[in-house]
């Protein structure tokens, strides 16, 4: 059984990020300890984790196996030197990374978040071109709804407004794709809709209004995740990259979500059969046990980066933390553990019986819409008159206080991600959680 934890007596210190805290600090929500499938509160009660944590332990909690790695890696070397030096499993996981990503996808930079390996990308984008004499491609095309962390590129290119109104002008050159989602035309479909390829031709008319040698790169989540679950429509990014080819465009996919497994494949690149240039990996790297995130770039963008003397540094870019051997060791044994318990295909086996149990929910009162892909599942409810968010906030509070159950909010959709060892009579028991918890915020 679970021992008790001391609940912390200052509260006020810790600035918790995209938390409102003053209602957080008057009914505080913790975690004192996780195994599995469940985290437990300094009380001891169970939750059962319908989110990965944030949508990132895809192994699990607290798996014995990537335990023991962090630990033995903690004595035996607990930190070496970015820049100018290395370490073995370095090298031995970008390797590893770099056989999943598909086709010549490989090329690894590691960094530490999801928004630090965005603005790699981005940097890396730019300096391509740069590098080839094509400096003036310096555009940079995110979408509407994308999510792409929180650092100065990514919430540029990303197309959440709060996350940019209080920060001023932000990068310049840049210009964003429609949102894919149309509740309209798509509501309440099981994986990737049919309807919405051609908002991909948006990229032809942002091509002729700036034209294409000052553009470098477009990014994109192949399915939005932080803005509620939404599946790329069918064709879609197909589309995208033909109409990046025609123009010499990088395509980078952020698969900070959609990585390790998500959408039942190792890269959400594979399930849809399109290769980018550049693929942005976090979370499910190390299963969340350390942070670490990275860019896996195709063979091209590497070697045009290696000219000039060899003694001088190729790309001014890095972090003291990249390839941090903590987060090798943890990325070495969640590999280990993706691959002995094929839980890609698992998720995959799953997808079925995971959107059927989802969209079993689709008359509950509220609800507007629920989308599926993977194993992910986004629930919109009607919003509160003049209160947007408020509904799914209480859904929320009430999900973890009095169901059990850890889901995440955004605006007023439920977003699920459970771990990818979710077992079948699991699936039933989240969406029996659920649909309480929809009919008590009626
Ligand atoms: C698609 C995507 N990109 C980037 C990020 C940012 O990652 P981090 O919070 O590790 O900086 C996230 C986080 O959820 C994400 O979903």
């Amino acid at each position: 059984m679970p021992t008790a934890a001391p609940i912390p007596n200052d509260l006020e210190s810790y600035w918790l990020p995209f938390t409102p805290n003053r209602a957080f600090k008057q009914a505080p929500r913790l975690f004192a300890r996780a195994k599995d499938m469940h985290y437990f509160t300094p009380e001891g009660h169970a939750v059962l984790d319908g989110t990965a944590g944030l949508w990132c332990s895809n192994a699990g909690h607290c798996r014995d196996p990537i335990v023991a790695a962090v630990a033995r890696q903690a004595e035996e070397l607990d930190y070496s030197p970015a820049f100018q030096f290395a370490h073995p499993k370095a090298f031995e996981l970008a390797s590893r990374i770099a056989a999943l990503a598909p086709g010549d996808l490989n090329r690894v930079f590691f960094c530490n978040s999801g928004s630090e390996a965005v603005d790699t990308a981005l940097k890396i984008a730019l300096a391509y071109h740069n590098v080839r004499g094509e400096g003036a491609r310096t555009r940079l095309i995110g979408r509407e709804r994308g999510y792409h962390g929180v650092g100065f590129g990514g919430i540029s290119v990303g197309g959440i407004v709060a996350n940019r109104r209080m920060f001023g002008t932000l990068l310049t050159g840049v210009d964003h794709l429609p949102s894919t989602y149309s509740r309209e035309h798509q509501a309440f479909t099981k994986g990737e809709p049919g309807w919405g390829a051609h908002l991909a031709d948006e990229l032809e008319r942002i091509v002729a209004l700036h034209d294409a040698s000052t553009i470098a790169a477009v990014i994109v989540e192949p399915m939005a995740g932080s803005t509620g679950v939404l599946p790329p429509p069918k064709g879609y990014l197909q589309k995208l990259r033909t109409i990046c080819d025609r123009h010499g465009i990088l395509l980078i996919f952020d698969e900070v979500i959609t990585g390790f497994g998500r959408l039942g494949c190792a890269f959400a690149a594979e399930r849809y059969g399109v290769t980018p240039d550049m693929i942005v990996f976090a979370k499910g790297v190390t299963s969340g046990a350390v942070p670490m995130a990275g860019v896996i770039a195709r063979d091209g963008i590497y070697t045009a980066f290696m000219r000039g003397p060899e003694h001088v540094i190729e790309l001014f870019h890095g972090y003291t933390y990249s390839a941090h051997p903590l987060a090798c060791a943890a990325g070495l044994a969640a590999l280990d553990l993706y691959r002995e318990e094929r839980l890609f295909e698992r998720a995959k086996a799953l997808e079925t019986k995971w959107a059927d149990a989802a969209m079993a929910l689709q008359d509950l009162p509220g609800v507007l819409d629920i989308r599926t892909v993977g194993l992910t599942a986004g629930i919109d409810l009607a919003s509160r008159a003049g209160s947007p968010g408020l509904r799914a906030y209480e859904a929320m509070k009430h999900a973890f206080a009095e169901e059990g159950l850890l889901v995440r909010v955004t605006g007023d959709t439920i977003a699920l991600s459970p771990p990818l060892i979710v077992s079948e009579a699991q699936i039933g028991e989240i969406f029996d959680k659920v649909t309480r918890v929809i009919n008590a915020v009626d």
